[in-house]
């Protein structure tokens, strides 16, 4: 963004000046007409590269290139269909899909391999979720939506339930908020699935105040922000009982413990996790946060490769 080849890995690299500098951009672009908003890009090319699946999060960031006047190529199901089938490396695809594209968004199974690889790209590269490790994107809308919500990062208590082991949106959710001041969050998780050590350790290390809370209602009692999350399934060896989403999945019932202010997030997909009879409900914030999803990355994109803001 500032200087040659700037690389949204993980949110370790933003700060806080950042964030608030592609909020206001994404504020900025939802204000522009349809029209003028297709200048920002035009001419350039961003690659999408999907290693796991997405459906969403492929979507949208197709949709933020095609909105800025942008143009996209890509491979879905990267990892069946493209070279590394036949053993590339992926410094080798950023290498060469670097002379095709002006950005790449890249959705991959190992974070370490993702970081080191980056290096040798040539034009920026976007992670759109890696593995059990990152999803900078995710947390940089997941903030957006509680600074548009609730008016305000800062000082908030934020409830993060569900899959914190393997969850890669929870991961960076709270390095991002960690950098915020005075935000207070509450743990609550199935008992296999609690956070990673060595990020448990930075995350203490880094001053965020974390509490494990014992039960779901202490977990969400008062909180300004309940972050709700699905079991990665598909990332476990059968370690936990395929009912444990019950033990934290949010009702109407559970609505009267939150005061009226608060708001319920949730990266998406829900797999029972959020009854649908909450959705009617104003504090039910997870579609929002989607469109949220829509203009933050077009932020980044624009702030990537579209320049200064008009
Ligand atoms: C998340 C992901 O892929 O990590 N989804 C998304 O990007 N919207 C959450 C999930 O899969 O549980």
């Amino acid at each position: 963004m500032r200087g040659a080849v700037f690389h949204a890995l993980t949110v370790n690299q933003f700060d806080v000046p950042l964030v608030w500098e592609l909020m206001e951009r994404a504020e900025w672009l939802r204000g522009l007409d349809r029209e003028e908003a297709r200048t920002r890009l035009q001419g350039k090319i961003v690659a999408t590269l999907f290693y796991e699946p997405s459906t969403r999060t492929r979507l949208s960031f197709e949709s933020a290139v095609l909105r800025l006047g942008g143009s996209v190529v890509g491979a879905e199901n990267a990892r069946e269909s493209s070279s590394s089938k036949k053993g590339e490396t992926l410094e080798d695809v950023f290498r060469v899909v670097g002379c095709y594209a002006d950005a790449i968004v890249i959705r991959h199974h190992d974070q370490h391999e993702l970081d080191r690889a980056a290096r040798f790209s040539p034009v920026p590269i976007v992670n759109a979720g890696a593995g059990s490790g990152e999803h900078p994107t995710q947390a940089l809308l997941d903030v957006y939506t509680m600074w548009r919500e609730l008016g305000r990062i800062e000082h908030l208590t934020v409830a993060v339930m569900g899959d914190l082991k393997y969850g890669r949106t929870v991961h960076s959710l709270l390095r991002l908020l960690a950098k915020f001041p005075g935000v207070r969050v509450r743990l609550f998780h199935p008992a296999p699935l609690g956070l990673p050590d060595d990020l448990a350790r930075e995350l203490a290390a880094s001053g965020l105040a974390l509490e494990r809370a014992p039960d779901l209602a202490s977990a969400i009692r008062g909180a300004d922000v309940v972050y709700q999350t699905r079991i990665q399934f598909e990332r476990l060896g059968g370690e936990v009982d395929p009912n444990a989403a019950s033990l934290y999945a949010l009702t109407k019932d559970h609505l009267a413990l939150l005061p009226d202010h608060a708001r319920i997030l949730h990266p998406l997909p829900r797999v029972g996790e959020i009854a649908p009879e909450v959705d009617d409900d104003v504090r039910a914030a997870y579609f929002r946060q989607v469109e949220n999803g829509l203009y933050m990355r077009m932020a980044l994109l624009d702030a990537m490769l579209g320049g200064e803001r008009r």
